[in-house]
C-alpha cells in the first residue's frame, strides 16, 4: 500500500454540511466506501474496533487529526495510534528491527500497538506523533476496521471515541453519547468484543517496556519472544516513553472506590463472579462476570462503569478482583478511573 499521496480537499460548504449531523452509516460494503472517502476528504469517521471504538483520520493530514484533538478536547502533547491493514504497511512507516519484527508477527492483526522509532519520511503527520521521533502502530483484526483500513489506503489516526478523559466506548450507543454532531460519521457496528484497549509496548532494540497492559498479556509476550517485559515507570505521567498515561483517565462521574467489602449509602456496586460487596442492592449493581471469567468482565468493564454512572450514585465502589492475566489489564483502568481527576 501506498502512503505517499495526501488527501484531496473537502469544499467547505460539504464540510459545514457533513458537520451538521453526525452520519450512522451501516457496515455494508457500500457504507464502509462512503467512510473512507469521508476519511480521504479530511473527515472524523468513528468506527469498530475489536478492543474498543476508535475515532478515526487520515494520519497524513494535519487538518484532519487536528479536528481529532478537537472533538476529544485533548492535549496535542498526546499521540495518536496509526492504523493499517498489514505488517508490510506497519514496516514502511516504523523501524522494526528483529524484535519488534517477531512482536508483529506473532500477534498481529490483533489487540496489540507496537511503540517503534520512526521511519525516514513517515507518512504520518508530526502532530499524530506529537512530533515524537517514535511512532505508535496498530493492525486490528476487526472485519470492519480492515474493511475501512483497505477502502481508506492511507494510515487511520484513532484514538478512543469518547471525550478525553472519560470512559472508552464499547458500543456505538457510547461513541454517540460522548461525540454526536461533533463528528461526521460513525460505522455502527456490533459490541467490541474485547472491551479493552490494545496492549501497548515499547520496543526499542531489545528492551520492551509495557506501557498499557490489555489482552494481550505480559505473559503472552515473554512466551512469544523468551525476552522479559519491563514495566514503565510508575511517575510515568511525566515520562517521555508514554505521554497518554494519566493517572485520571476512562473516569465516570463517580467516584469509583477499590477493593471494597461493603457498600456505602448511595454507592453503585461493581461485583465479579460470588465477589459482592455486602449490602449491594439489585438495582444499583452489576456483575462483571456471574461466571469469574476475567474476558468476560474486560468486555462488560466500560459498559457497566458507564449504565452504574449514568444512574448517579454518590460513587461506585468494586470487589476485589484477579490481578493476574487479564486482570492486569482491568485492573490497570480501574485505578485510573479512581484518580482524582485533573
Ligand atoms: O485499542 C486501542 O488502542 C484503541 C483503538 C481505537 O485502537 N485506541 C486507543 O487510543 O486506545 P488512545 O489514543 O485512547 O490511546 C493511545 C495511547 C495514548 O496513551 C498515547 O499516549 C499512546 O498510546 N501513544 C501514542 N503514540 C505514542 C508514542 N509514540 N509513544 C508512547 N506512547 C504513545
Ligand atoms: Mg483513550
Amino acid at each position: 500500500m501506498n502512503y505517499e499521496s495526501t488527501s484531496p480537499k473537502l469544499a467547505q460548504s460539504q464540510r459545514d454540511k457533513a458537520r451538521m449531523s453526525t452520519k450512522r452509516l451501516s457496515v455494508s460494503a457500500d457504507e464502509i466506501t462512503q467512510a473512507a472517502t469521508l476519511l480521504r476528504e479530511g473527515g472524523l469517521v468513528a468506527f469498530p474496533t475489536e478492543t474498543v471504538y476508535g475515532l478515526g483520520a487520515d494520519g497524513t493530514n494535519p487538518a484532519a487529526v487536528a479536528k481529532i484533538y478537537a472533538a476529544k478536547g485533548r492535549p496535542t502533547f498526546n499521540p495518536l495510534i496509526a492504523h493499517v491493514p498489514n505488517v508490510d504497511a506497519a514496516f514502511s512507516l516504523g523501524e522494526f528491527p528483529t524484535l519488534a519484527r517477531k512482536l508483529a508477527m506473532a500477534f498481529w492483526p490483533g489487540p496489540l500497538t507496537l511503540v517503534v522509532p520512526i521511519k525516514q519520511n513517515c507518512a504520518v503527520c508530526d502532530l499524530a506523533r506529537a512530533g515524537l521521533m517514535s511512532i505508535a502502530l496498530r493492525v486490528p483484526a476487526h472485519t470492519v476496521a480492515q474493511a475501512l483500513l483497505q477502502a481508506a489506503g492511507c494510515p487511520i489516526v484513532a484514538p478512543s471515541a469518547n471525550r478525553s478523559g472519560h470512559i472508552s466506548p464499547t458500543l456505538a450507543s457510547h461513541v454517540l453519547h460522548d461525540l454526536d454532531g461533533v463528528i461526521d460519521a460513525i460505522l455502527m457496528g456490533d459490541d467490541a468484543t474485547i472491551g479493552l484497549e490494545s496492549t501497548i509496548l515499547a520496543v526499542m532494540g531489545d528492551h520492551i517496556t509495557l506501557l498499557r497492559p490489555g489482552a494481550i498479556t505480559r505473559e503472552d509476550v515473554v512466551k512469544a519472544t523468551g525476552h522479559p517485559v519491563h514495566l514503565a515507570d510508575a511517575r510515568d505521567g511525566a515520562s517521555p516513553l508514554s505521554p497518554g498515561r494519566l493517572a485520571s483517565h476512562y473516569a465516570p462521574h463517580a467516584r469509583l472506590r477499590l477493593n471494597a467489602t461493603h457498600v456505602e449509602a448511595g454507592e453503585a456496586c461493581l461485583a465479579f463472579g460470588d465477589t459482592i460487596p455486602e449490602g449491594a442492592s439489585p438495582a444499583l449493581t452489576r456483575n462483571l462476570s456471574q461466571k469469574s471469567n476475567l474476558t468476560e468482565a474486560a468486555a462488560n468493564l466500560y459498559r457497566n462503569l458507564r449504565e452504574l454512572d449514568a444512574l448517579n450514585p454518590t460513587g461506585i465502589c468494586v470487589a476485589p478482583l484477579p490481578e493476574t492475566g487479564l486482570g492486569e489489564a482491568i485492573k490497570d483502568r480501574l485505578t485510573r478511573a479512581a484518580a482524582p481527576n485533573i
